[in-house]
Order: structure tokens, then sequence, then C-alpha cells
């Protein structure tokens, strides 16, 4: 994950006051009990009445049978599920967040959903530095978590996170795992984390894991509870309106399908390298700027990560310097923004990358990622340096399509986003509040997974009584 560096953003602070206005007052994390639903239970007499005909015998048998063989079909196939995250645009595209629950009782938290990295961390309650305002997780109010104790570290292209490890049960988009390992961070790098959200959900590969724990995600995938191996976002687009709040409708996450009508046309798939299958790795094949094709390493040398979890798009400096000496009257920016290129706010940049497959196009609205003068803007191409992948490939690309993070066979796709996803990047909408993350949580603490059969730890919550009970917790808190 890299996030637009501080320095950066204070800048931006400066020029945009209205789209950058400090976050609003995070919703608490709601807690709900769990009241357990009581079901009656009714003794039944095994028959019909007496004196029934031998046809209403035929029928009562024929239905005896039906009830039984739906109670006891529990196939793989009826364990399967799918879900939906509604998502938060935080400081007009600088990060997409969502909502998870954890422990017991569940209690939400906004993380930031990060394809490009592969840890679940929360801030703890320890934490003191770079914490202000930010909700963090309190073991000792979780019945079911355990303190593993071991030190964990990360770093990420925008800072690092430190604490220690611990186990607790999971939620997001419906599904549950019990046993998820996680960080709990209590020293957490300035700018890493912005209130409202609380830390960060990995959404890449086990390989790449600093606690070399199995992802949500993974585990889900692995152990086959999905009903389609994919994970798929839609992400929106509020760094070209000046009056975009500081939080504003960010798009969709969905776990185990694809949402149709976010999209168009066929998903185009272009597999992981076999040796990559560490971030959401593929090789950047072309690129082209104002219609000019850009050379490009091969090989390894073309390795791009896709991250939700970066704003912009980094790259080696051959190639950026390349990008940019293709738009006239460029130049390398300096001091706090080396790294950098500004150019002409009025030239219409169109660039557009391939990774074998389709050709895609990013928008020239998502290329300006700001105005530093009158008439000069910051790009949204920088130079990474020498990295593995040797490129980034964040939401400056990821607003434009639909994309698919697919786990077998392991695989990326993309395709072109329909009017209604389009639709959401006009001011105006709902933010998602907190709400939907207590719903999530609730199904669990209500023991709503007694009817659906754990999977390896993982246990399904049926969508429809998550929205059910989700709603009649709303009215009773209104
Ligand atoms: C049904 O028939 C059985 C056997 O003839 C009898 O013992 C029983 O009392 C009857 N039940 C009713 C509800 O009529
Ligand atoms: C968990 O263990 C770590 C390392 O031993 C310790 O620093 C931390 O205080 C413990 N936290 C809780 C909530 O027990
Ligand atoms: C923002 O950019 C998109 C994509 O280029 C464009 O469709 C939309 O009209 C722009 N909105 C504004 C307010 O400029
Ligand atoms: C798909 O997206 C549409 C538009 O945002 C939404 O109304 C619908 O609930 C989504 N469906 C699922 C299954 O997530
Ligand atoms: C952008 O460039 C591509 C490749 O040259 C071209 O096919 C496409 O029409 C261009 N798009 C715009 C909006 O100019």
């Amino acid at each position: 994950m890299w996030t637009l560096s501080a320095t950066l953003l204070l800048l931006l602070v400066q020029l945009a006051p209205s789209v950058l206005a400090l976050p609003k007052q995070p919703s608490r994390p709601r807690t709900t009990s769990s009241d357990p639903i009581s079901v009656s239970l009714l003794r039944k007499r095994y028959g019909p009445a007496n004196g029934t005909s031998v046809d209403d015998w035929g029928v009562w048998a024929k239905n005896q049978r039906d009830i039984l063989r739906s109670k006891y079909s529990q196939d793989s196939n009826s364990r399967r599920s799918s879900g939906e995250n509604l998502l938060t645009n935080q400081n007009a595209d600088s990060s997409f967040y969502g909502t998870i629950a954890i422990g017991t009782p569940a209690v939400s938290y906004n993380v930031v959903m990060d394809t490009g990295s592969s840890d679940l961390w929360v801030a703890d309650s320890s934490c003191t530095n770079n914490c202000n305002g930010i909700d963090a997780f309190r073991p000792s109010q979780s019945s079911s978590f355990t303190n593993l104790t071991t030190s964990f570290a990360i770093k990420y292209g925008s800072g690092s996170a430190e604490g220690f490890l611990g186990r607790d049960v999971v939620q997001l988009a419906g599904f549950s795992v019990s046993n998820q390992v996680f960080a709990l961070c209590d020293t957490i790098s300035n700018g890493l984390l912005g209130s409202p959200v609380s830390g960060l959900m990995g959404l890449a590969w086990q390989s790449i894991a600093s606690s070399g724990a199995e992802p949500f995600w993974q585990t889900l995938a692995s152990s086959g509870a999905w009903d389609e191996p994919v994970m798929a976002f839609q992400i929106t687009r509020f760094s070209n309106i000046s009056q975009a709040r500081a939080l504003e409708p960010g798009g969709s996450f969905t776990m185990g399908t694809l949402n149709s009508s976010l999209y168009t046309g066929d998903v185009d798939y272009v597999n992981l390298p076999s040796d990559a299958i560490t971030y959401w790795t593929l090789p950047l094949k072309s690129l082209t700027v104002q219609g000019n094709s850009i050379s490009l390493g091969s090989g390894k040398n073309s390795y791009s990560a896709i991250d939700t979890g970066t704003t912009l798009i980094g790259g080696p400096q051959d190639a950026i310097t390349a990008i940019y000496s293709n738009i006239p009257d460029s130049s390398p920016a300096t001091g706090d923004f080396e790294g950098y290129y500004t150019y002409p706010c009025n030239t219409n940049v169109n660039v557009t990358i391939s990774f074998g497959g389709r050709s895609w196009s990013i928008s020239s609205a998502d290329f300006m990622l700001t105005r530093v003068s009158a008439d000069r803007c910051i790009g949204g191409f920088f130079v990474l340096g020498t990295t593995t992948p040797a490129w980034i490939i964040g939401d400056t690309f990821l607003k434009n399509v639909y994309s698919v993070f697919r786990y077998n066979p392991p695989s990326v796709g993309f395709a072109d986003l329909s009017k209604t996803a389009l639709a959401m990047n006009v001011p105006g909408g709902e933010v998602p509040s907190a709400t939907i993350g207590s719903v999530v949580a609730v199904a669990t603490g209500s023991g709503t997974n007694s009817n659906s059969a754990p999977v390896q730890g993982v246990s399904l919550i049926p969508r429809s009584s998550i929205l059910a009970i989700g709603l009649s917790l709303l009215f009773l808190a209104l």
C-alpha cells in the first residue's frame, strides 16, 4: 500500500481545502449483544390424522421426503456463498476503505481494502503515537481473543506499523473466519492511518504475509466458501470534483461473486506468472502515451502489482521519464516532489496500458493528480526506484475499470464499468456508515451460523439473515 505522501497531502490541503477538509468525527464502532433467537419446538405427530385416505398418505409421505431431502442434502454447493462490502472513498481518491468486524461481541472497524499486501492489522488500544481519534481494538473486551504474543512489523511504501499478533473471529461481507490471525499495532507511522480508518485488510497472497498467517480472503477461497473463486472491486472517482467531501461513496467490494450490474462485456483475465503468486502480479506488456508506445522491460522487469491500496502508479525511472517525454512542456518536480513530474494542466493526457490482454485507458482526470499553480499540474505516474515488482498499479488506473482478483486459476481480470457504476462518480451519494459493519457483526453474534455448516474454521452467514437482523437493529437504535 502506498498512499499520497504526507507532504503531498499537506500541499493538497492548502490547494483544495474543500476537497480535503478533515474527515467527519469517526462513527463509534457499535457493539452488539448476541441475543440468541429462540425457536419453540412443537412435538409433531409422526403421520397424518386417523382416517386419512391412501392418497393423502401419499402426499404426506412425499412432503416428508422433500423436507428431509432438503435438510440433509447440504452438499458443498449449498454451503457456498457470496457477499458485498460497500466502500468509502477517503480524501478525493486517496484511499478506499470498507468495514470488518472483530471479536465477541463483534465490533466494527474501518480498514483500507488493500490488494497490495497480505496482513490484516488494526490499531491496538495501547497505541498512543499517531492513533489520535482512531478507533482501536480493545482485546480485553473480546471473549474470543487469544494473544499469540509474537511480535509483528510491516513496511509499506507510505509507512510502517508494528505490534504483536493475536487471533479472533473476523467478519467481512457476510463471511466469518473464527480463528483469523491478525496484528494489533501500537506503533504506527505518521500519516499511515487517517480517522475514521483503524487498520488495513491485506488481500494479496499468503506468501508475502509478514505475519505468515493465511489472509482472510485466502482462507475463504481455499476452503471453497465462495460461490465463485473471485473477489472484485468497483471504485469511484472524486479527484476531479472540487466540491467533493472528505468522505464520499467509494464503490463496492464483493467476495465470491461479480456484480454484473457494475460492468459490461466480458472480464478479460490474465494469469499471474507462476513464479509471482505473491502480490496480484501481472506483467505490464504495453503502455502508450498520446498514442506513442513506451519501451518497457521484459520478464521480471515488467512485473506489476495490481494494488487497490495504492493511490497512484509507480514505475521504473526510465519508463516514467519516457512517459513524460511524450507530454510537451513537462518537467521533473523537485524537493519533496522528487520523482513526480509537472505538466501543463490544459493537456489532456491519454495513457493506455495492457497486461497482455485488452488495452485499457486511464482517463485524463485520473492522470491529473493535482494542480500546483495556475497552469501546472502534477501527474499521477511517479518514479518508484528499484522495487520488486517494478511497477505498482494503483487507483489511478483501477478507477477506470471493474477489477477481478481470481483465486483459481490465479489471475486478474478487468472489464468496462457499466453506466450504473459510472453514475456513482457524482457528488451527493450516501456514504456508507459503520452501520454496515455492525450489520455484518450482528449475524455471527446472534448465532445464525448454527444453520450454516462450518468449513475448516470458516462459517458462512446467510446474507438474507444479516440484512434482516441488521435492519431490525437499526430500528432498535432509532
Ligand atoms: C387413531 O387410531 C388409533 C388406532 O385405531 C387410536 O388408538 C387413536 O386413539 C386414534 N387417534 C385419534 C386422534 O383419533
Ligand atoms: C499480548 O502480548 C504482547 C507480547 O507479549 C504484550 O505486549 C501485550 O500487552 C499482550 N496484550 C494483551 C492484550 O494481552
Ligand atoms: C471527472 O472525470 C470524468 C472522467 O474523465 C468525467 O467523465 C467527468 O465529467 C469529470 N467530472 C468533472 C466534474 O469534471
Ligand atoms: C450490485 O450493484 C448494485 C449497484 O450498486 C447494487 O444495487 C446491488 O445491490 C449489488 N448487488 C450485489 C449482489 O451486491
Ligand atoms: C487514447 O489513445 C489510444 C491509443 O492510441 C486511442 O486508441 C484512444 O482513442 C485514445 N483515447 C482518447 C480519448 O483520445
